[in-house]
């Protein structure tokens, strides 16, 4: 049995009103998505993860729930991790999510990342029953509150309570299965199972979970924070410092490069890479932050690959490091300490360059150094940075 799970998150999240798509809102240092991508990846059963995203979002999840399944929790079953935008429904985003799935795949788990904590035994135990039985397999939990059908107002139905269960995800299917129900789908069905017995197939039900609930309100992502509990602290926060400067080259020696941007009409600064110092400072606080040395001892300052590198080739490194030590950026202040040039015209740039570099939010301020050192005299650019790791 070779188990696929597509991971649904390309919802917009109207009802907990983020103002970010809910799978990327923060949860204990981490994103749901992240989460429910830990979850996923200790699951022994599952062999490949399809995450279904916003387009909006592709890239970054390329980067971060890449990251989280291919190195951080790198595990060797897992063979393929293929991230795709989403449709403009659930069952749209599933569409793509199928179609994405790698040759091989005999047995598919639908997930939606807004179940973020829905342990992995769950998943092993749907796998399993999808495999035992060749039907299609769900999770689901009694229901404790009476359920009653309402039309314009008036109660026009009380189904019995003993009847009635709660639907959770991940539900699974052998693959043929799910691709003919899509195939033939003739409605919008809010999940899967429903799609599957319209076309005649067995559903079973077993146990769900109840960490498998969806969140769906503040007050379900504040469940999520409390049931995390302890590993949602601060527990092993580490901050780092990094500082560098460069003086200025001589006229005509090539534009500057600050930030991770050039600067054409701007003098550069000296150095066997670029001379950026801002992201020279950057590498330094990540890289200190997580014990790892810093940018001499990590890349040599006569590294042939370094030679004219820029900030995207410094940065990415850094990070990727960081990641591989079990850390986790959560931010990057950076400040620029110079006469020149004005930073603020192009601050916006600057940050959105060097935020997806290194995947966390970058801020960037500047201040002379009142007409004292380097910097002050115009000789130079200086940068200080400090970086947050959980
Ligand atoms: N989903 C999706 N593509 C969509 C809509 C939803 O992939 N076009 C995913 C969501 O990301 C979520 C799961 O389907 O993981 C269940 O949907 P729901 O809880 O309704 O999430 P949202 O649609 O994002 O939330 P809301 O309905 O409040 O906007
Ligand atoms: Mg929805």
């Amino acid at each position: 049995m070779s188990v696929g799970v597509i991971v649904v998150a390309a919802g917009s999240g109207t009802r907990l009103g983020a103002g970010t798509p809910k799978a990327f809102v923060g949860l204990a240092d981490w994103t749901v998505l992240d989460h429910a991508l830990v979850r996923v990846s200790d699951a022994a059963s599952v062999g490949s993860v399809v995450v279904v995203v916003p387009a909006s979002h592709v890239a970054s999840a390329e980067r971060q729930a890449g990251l989280v399944l291919r190195e951080r929790f790198a595990s060797p079953r897992i063979d393929s991790v293929v991230i795709v935008a989403g449709g403009s429904t659930r069952q749209a985003s599933v569409a793509v999510g199928l179609a994405a799935l790698p040759a091989g795949v005999d047995v598919v788990l639908v997930h939606d990342a807004a179940r973020a904590l829905a342990p992995a035994a769950l998943f092993d135990r749907v796998a399993a029953q999808v495999a035992a039985s060749g039907d299609a397999v769900i999770p689901v939990l009694p229901v404790a509150d009476t359920i009653k059908r309402v039309a314009d107002g008036v109660v026009t139905g009380s189904p019995a309570r003993s009847e009635l269960v709660a639907a959770q995800t991940p539900q699974g299917f052998p693959r043929a299965v799910l691709e003919r129900a899509y195939a033939q789908a003739s409605r919008d069905e809010t999940d899967d199972a429903a799609l599957v017995a319209a076309i005649g197939v067995p559903v079973r039900a077993v146990d769900g979970d109840e960490l498998a609930f969806k969140i769906t309100t503040a007050a379900d992502l504040e469940r999520a924070r409390q049931l995390l509990g302890p590993d949602a602290e601060p527990a092993a926060r580490r901050v780092g410092v990094g500082v560098d400067a460069h003086a200025f080259a001589e006229e005509g020696a090539g534009p500057l490069w600050l930030g991770g941007v050039e600067w054409a009409t701007e003098r550069g600064l000296a150095g066997h890479s670029d001379g950026d110092v801002v992201a020279h400072a950057i590498v330094d606080a990540l890289l200190g932050a997580a014990g790892l040395g810093d940018i001499g001892s990590l890349f040599g300052t006569d590294d042939p690959a370094a030679a004219g590198a820029h900030a995207d080739w410094f940065l990415p490194r850094a990070r990727d490091r960081v990641l591989a030590a079990g850390y986790r950026v959560l931010n990057v202040s950076v400040e620029v300490v110079g006469e020149r040039p004005r930073l603020a015209p192009r601050r916006a740039e600057v940050e959105a360059t060097l935020s997806a570099l290194v995947g966390a939010p970058v801020s960037v301020g500047a201040t002379t150094s009142d007409g004292l050192g380097l910097t002050g005299e115009g000789r130079g650019i200086g940068a200080i940075a400090t970086a947050l790791l959980a």
